[in-house]
């Protein structure tokens, strides 16, 4: 399949991520029974893991969101850019920041150290995808992974190339 200018392949099926998607809800309900936590969304790649996690969650909490790139629009990490300063009071919460995809980690990083200056109780990472092998170095606070990735550039279910893909319900890899 042909996205702009780059070839893709099927890597992730829509319903092994419908499964996989409904197992990290269980372990959310479970984790925070009773603490009110507060989600918050990295846009724009993990508006649809975010939508469908957030419907698997059957415990009070509370949903925000934050802007932050690295891409550009192309196919390599790059400078981080924050795009939504980031407003609601965190201090005290248990605060879950659900991503996409952690690369390098460089984003996921930058934004925990922004999170933890607002004092907030607890701070864990979720990710759909992680690619351990780009990985710059560990992240703590990563506890909830959708699927681990070889270090292939992938589209699809919220993630894009070029804004293109972004639909698709399945993920893709780029055919080298
Ligand atoms: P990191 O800072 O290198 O960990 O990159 C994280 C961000 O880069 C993610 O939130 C995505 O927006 C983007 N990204 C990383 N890998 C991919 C990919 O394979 N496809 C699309 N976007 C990606």
């Amino acid at each position: 399949m042909k996205i702009v200018d780059l070839d893709f392949e099927p890597l992730i099926k829509a319903d092994a991520i419908e499964k996989r998607v409904k197992a990290i809800g269980a372990q959310l309900n479970a984790d925070y029974a009773d603490t009110k936590p507060i989600f918050i969304g990295v846009l724009n790649g993990s508006f649809l893991f975010i939508a469908d996690l957030i419907k698997q969650i059957d415990i009070p909490c509370e949903i925000t969101f934050t802007k932050l790139a690295s891409y550009y629009g192309g196919t390599k990490s790059s400078k981080i850019r924050d795009d939504i300063d980031f407003i609601m009071d965190i201090s005290g919460r248990d605060v879950v920041v659900i991503e996409d995809i952690v690369d390098t980690g460089n984003t996921a990083r930058y934004l925990i150290e922004k999170l933890k200056i607002k004092g907030p109780a607890s701070l864990k990472l979720c990710s759909l995808l992680l690619k351990p092998k780009s990985l710059l170095s560990k992240i703590d606070e990563l506890k909830y992974v959708g699927f681990e990735i070889e270090n292939d550039f992938v589209v699809g279910y919220g993630l894009d190339y070029k804004e293109m893909g972004r639909n698709l319900k399945g993920i893709y890899k780029q055919v080298k």
